[in-house]
């Protein structure tokens, strides 16, 4: 019975296949022209009907967060989703890293929880086939840049740049077009967030709870400060390219689980929103 589930589960991931070869060579049309006219939502063949094995589903479990996740609307900058349900966004910045990255899906997936994670363009080329798990396992891939340096110190064609290289990385390990970017640093003027918006179609998206676990200060803490800020709607803020943050991680779903908040992406909050 399970080893026939899992082939199913296996079936379903390979037939996701085509579309997303299909979206590379749509995506490198779009790549072609300068500037995109109107940012347009984007369908992203992430595979969304992506569960895991049930004999890994032991203890706290997200339900399956069958939403919509297509956005549309010319707000530019979100740092949270409507108060009105208990979902909150889990984002992890500054990967993919060799081994924390697996050992978080390998968490994620185990709760059945959807993340989405702000990856750094040189990084995606350096472990594409990280990428193709974080996608395969029904994450969502944000854009945050190709060189992880303060945009604000950049010009228009460098930002620009570090958009487009990180784009086509993503779409390259993975055939799929991030639809958001994070600025490092949560460094990036108003006057850029909308040109990125009008060339990439791209909101920025900031956080409503940061742990501030890049200073490491402890996994317990970590968790404990996640915990006490989450509310209806948070987009939390980690990173998983560091290990004490991933170590954190498991208290930290655990404890968010138990308190009744259910796990959706980025773009599923975006589309809870609709149009603010
Ligand atoms: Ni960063």
């Amino acid at each position: 019975m399970k080893r026939r589930k899992f082939i199913i589960l296996t079936s379903g991931a390979l037939i996701a296949l085509p579309a997303c070869s299909n979206r590379k060579e749509k995506v490198a049309q779009a790549a072609a022209k300068p500037r995109v006219a109107a940012p347009r939502p984007v369908k992203v063949p992430a595979n969304t009907l992506y569960r895991p094995p049930a004999y890994a589903n032991q203890g706290l479990r997200n339900p399956n967060m069958n939403l919509p996740s297509t956005f549309s609307g010319r707000t530019v900058t979100h740092s949270r989703g409507p108060s009105t349900q208990p979902y909150v966004a889990m984002t992890f910045d500054d990967g993919p890293h060799p081994q924390n990255t697996p050992r978080l899906l390998d968490m994620l997936r185990k709760r059945n929880i959807k993340a989405t994670f702000y990856v750094i363009g040189g990084n995606v080329d350096r472990y594409p086939q990280i990428v193709r798990r974080i996608v395969s396992e029904g994450h969502e891939i944000g854009n945050h840049t190709y060189t992880h340096r303060k945009l604000t110190s950049l010009g228009a064609s460098e930002v620009s740049k570090e958009m487009r290289r990180t784009q086509d990385a993503i779409v390259r390990a993975a055939g799929v077009r991030p639809r958001t970017m994070r600025p490092p640093y949560g460094a990036l003027r108003t006057d850029q967030r909308n040109a990125v918006f009008s060339q990439f179609g791209y909101p920025t998206i900031m956080w409503s709870v940061d742990p501030q676990d890049w200073k490491r200060p402890g996994p317990s803490v970590v968790t404990n400060r996640i915990l006490k800020a989450a509310n209806n709607g948070a987009i939390i803020l980690a990173h998983d390219l560091h290990a004490p943050t991933v170590t954190a991680m498991p208290g930290t779903f655990d404890g968010l689980l138990s308190r009744g908040f259910k796990f959706i992406t980025v773009s599923q909050m975006l589309a809870q929103k609709g149009q603010a």
